[in-house]
């Protein structure tokens, strides 16, 4: 599955990452600045959170109320707002480009 990151300095980072994986590891794996992953996608640090475009919302899913409840503790929140551990990647979201926020935490 094809996906893009791109920084928030605008370096773009496009990896392919096998479906069954999630938003955060295809990042972590691929070297991806920007994505941490420090609780290793158990939802609970917030360093994985990311942007996903409004128009790939519906292929995304929707988040949870664990994972809401995480990204009121990340910083530059927006209404986009996810957490990359929490978004399984599918091939419905082939060519996604994913948006990183200026420093997780
Ligand atoms: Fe910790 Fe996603 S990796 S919340």
């Amino acid at each position: 599955v094809a996906i893009t990151y791109v920084t928030h300095d605008g370096q773009r980072y496009c990896v392919d990452v096998s479906a069954g994986m999630n938003l955060m590891e295809g990042a972590t794996l691929n070297m991806v600045p920007g994505v941490d992953g420090q609780c290793g996608g158990i939802c609970s640090c917030a360093t994985c959170h990311c942007y996903v475009p409004a128009s790939w919302q519906s292929r995304a899913g929707l988040a949870a109320d664990g994972e809401r409840q995480m990204l009121e503790h990340a910083k530059h929140r927006r209404d986009d707002s996810r957490l990359g551990c929490q978004v399984v990647i599918t091939d419905a979201l082939d060519g996604i480009e994913i948006h990183l926020p200026p420093e997780q935490g």
